[in-house]
């Protein structure tokens, strides 16, 4: 063990389960020691604060490039690092969208140091696609399944399995929006309750359905319904819920704000993902960030785009109900951090020697109420005003620190986790 390392973090953190005094010895942007008491060259105490690993959103999508009215990586990015997000993984329904080697590195030429926080990239799947030429530089495939915000949809088994295949060759997790578009109502919607009827449950459960027994890391995004909780069992998926539908429903939403796909459900169904998210049987919470502007969503109805944001919201809103003692502090941790990583294989998500120094570190007292004009997302609005929060103090992202006391402090350092842990 060294004497005295670059820095030193002091303070009660989340090691091996639970919470104690610890120093954390930082050497190249890792952790390099943990140990009662530790000496570095600079050493920051965080007094009556807890450090947990950063967390990481499996789905969001930052509209970069091509739409970036609506949100940039720098935005995006801005706002994940406030709710204690240090690595975020991007949707590939951009424009162009992501999905062939050329139009993903242009992406990813477009988006390289804008963002604040570690970031990897999903490919998308459409029939025909070159997955196998993707691969090395994409965190992951992404497949629509039922038609969505963008034109990436893929309907016919013939393609389907080529795809699974390919992606599962990969070893890479292929993360599917699941909604069967045979079972999706073509009827232009006028309301909620009419997007509700042309997206009913039955739809996630034949997608989750036709996926069953195939090959490979299969991932089901945003589950939304009791049914579709139920089709996952025995499947070998992971799978991901978003605050949205843990927290909204049918009863509670209201226009086209709260259009989304997959639609809100009802009490029920957002209590029975609420139970199973908190068993562990849904493994990460992923915001399925989707900023649409005001503008767009003060279209009629039928041309208002589904999506709502949630990078900034989804960790403090869990993080306050862990504070109120009503969601157990394990499983949050294993839900944002433990688990996105051991899934896509990051080195990032628990405090460990060898990890990446990536911190969110918590003031319990702190305990507010979300403001829409506190937020950083480009988009304005978010349907969580006034839901209770917890929002990260200071964040630190491979040992500089990128939130000090609330407020910016470091620079745009964010990497692509592909791209700095290839072999
Ligand atoms: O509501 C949604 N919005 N669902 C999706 O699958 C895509 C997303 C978006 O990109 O706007
Ligand atoms: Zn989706
Ligand atoms: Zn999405």
């Amino acid at each position: 063990m060294k004497t005295v390392y670059e820095l030193v973090i002091e303070g009660r953190a989340y090691v091996k389960g639970s919470i104690a005094n610890w120093c954390i010895g930082i050497e190249d942007g890792k952790i390099a020691a943990i140990a009662k008491n530790l000496r570095g060259d600079e050493q920051l105490k965080f007094k009556d604060q807890i450090i947990f690993p950063g967390a990481i959103d499996p789905h969001v999508h930052f509209r970069d490039p091509g739409l970036t009215d609506k949100e940039d990586f720098a935005t995006g990015s801005l706002a994940a690092a406030f709710a204690g997000i240090t690595c975020v993984f991007d949707m590939p329904n951009t424009l162009p969208p992501s999905i062939s080697k050329a139009s993903f590195l242009e992406k990813k030429e477009a988006i390289a140091h804008k963002s604040w926080v570690d970031y990897g990239l999903f490919a998308g799947c459409v029939p025909g696609a070159d997955l196998r030429s993707m691969a090395p530089e994409a965190v992951g495939f992404k497949l629509f399944l039922g038609s969505s915000t963008g034109k990436l949809l893929v309907t016919e088994e013939k393609d389907i399995q080529q795809i699974v295949t390919a992606a599962a060759e990969t070893k890479k997790v292929l993360s599917v929006h699941a909604e069967d578009e045979q079972l999706i109502g073509k009827e232009p919607a006028r309301n909620l309750a009419e997007h509700m009827k042309n997206r009913p449950p039955e739809a996630e459960v034949a997608a989750i359905n036709k996926l069953r027994g195939r090959e490979g890391k299969i991932n089901i995004c945003h589950v939304s319904s009791a049914a579709g909780l139920a089709a996952l069992d025995n499947t070998g998926f992971t799978s991901e819920v978003t605050a949205h539908h843990l927290f909204l429903d049918k009863e509670s939403a209201k226009g086209t704000y709260a259009k989304v796909n997959p639609p809100l459900r009802t009490r029920e169904d957002r209590f029975a993902l609420m139970k199973a998210f908190m068993d562990g049987k849904i493994d990460m919470l992923g915001s399925d960030h989707a900023p649409h502007t005001i503008e767009d969503k003060e279209q009629e109805f039928s041309y208002a785009p589904s999506g709502m944001p949630g990078v900034e919201t989804s960790v403090p809103i869990l993080l306050a109900m862990v504070k109120r003692g009503q969601f157990p502090l394990p499983r949050f941790v294993n839900a944002v951090c433990e688990r996105p990583a051991e899934i896509f294989q990051l080195n990032k998500g628990s405090i460990e020697i060898g990890k990446d120094a990536d911190f969110m570190i918590v003031d319990p007292g702190r305990l507010e109420a979300i403001k829409v004009k506190n937020l950083h997302s480009k988009c304005g609005w978010s349907l969580f005003e006034g839901f209770d929060a917890l929002f990260p103090q200071s964040v630190m992202l491979r040992g500089q620190l990128l939130i000090d006391e609330g407020s910016i402090a470091g620079e745009r350092a964010g990497k692509d986790v592909v791209e700095y842990t290839k072999p």
